[in-house]
């Protein structure tokens, strides 16, 4: 990790205990249901590898991947679909993996457009909550850290599509995108 660039703001150790706590929390409400984890690509891939193995249950994975900001750091409000569920929802109790609600505008079409689908339930995990620049109606039900509105990387998040394996959850120095 390039310290010039970034401040840790939760090491590996603090997100495994969250992570942990967040898989004995759906292991104990997913009982019984028809759970479908649905990782947001590319952010959501090493916060959902993670999660994943920390809920003992039966349980089945599919991705979904949408484009929200390009290479800016603040959302256009467009969101489209790049790669669709390779299978149907129908009857399925879907956990949406996301690795960050910040508008909230991704996840409200998301969620938008899976609710079509006759999914059982749509339930919404994220590792981190912006809840500060929230423009659509999106409240999660699990939610790893809640912070305030600071430009993460690492743990899967990027800027212009670096930093996405640093294993902390860093803040993005101002001075790397101010330029
Ligand atoms: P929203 O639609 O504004 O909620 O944005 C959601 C998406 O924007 C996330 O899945 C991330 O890919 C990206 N995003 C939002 N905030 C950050 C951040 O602080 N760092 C990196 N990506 C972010
Ligand atoms: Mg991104």
């Amino acid at each position: 990790m390039n310290l010039e660039q970034v401040d840790i703001l939760f090491d590996r150790e603090e997100i495994m205990a969250r992570v942990k706590e967040l898989g004995r929390e759906i292991t104990n409400d997913y009982q019984g249901k028809n759970l479908l984890v649905v990782g947001i690509l590319k952010g959501a891939f090493v916060f959902m590898a993670d999660l994943v193995r920390e809920i003992d249950l039966p349980l089945e994975l599919d991705f979904m991947d949408v484009s929200s900001y390009g290479v800016s750091t603040v959302s256009s409000g467009e969101v489209r679909i790049i790669k669709d569920l390779d299978y149907s929802i129908l009857e399925k109790d879907v956990l949406i993996i996301e690795d960050i609600v910040d508008t909230g505008l991704t996840l409200h079409y998301i969620k938008e457009i899976l609710q079509k689908r006759g999914p059982r339930s749509i339930k919404i995990c994220c590792l981190l909550d912006k809840p500060s620049r929230r423009r659509a109606a999106i409240a999660p039900e699990y939610i790893g850290f809640t912070i305030p509105d600071q430009f993460i990387v690492g743990y899967g998040l990027d800027y212009a599509e670096q930093y996405r394996h640093y294993p902390a959850v860093c803040v993005l120095k101002p001075s790397v995108y101010e330029k």
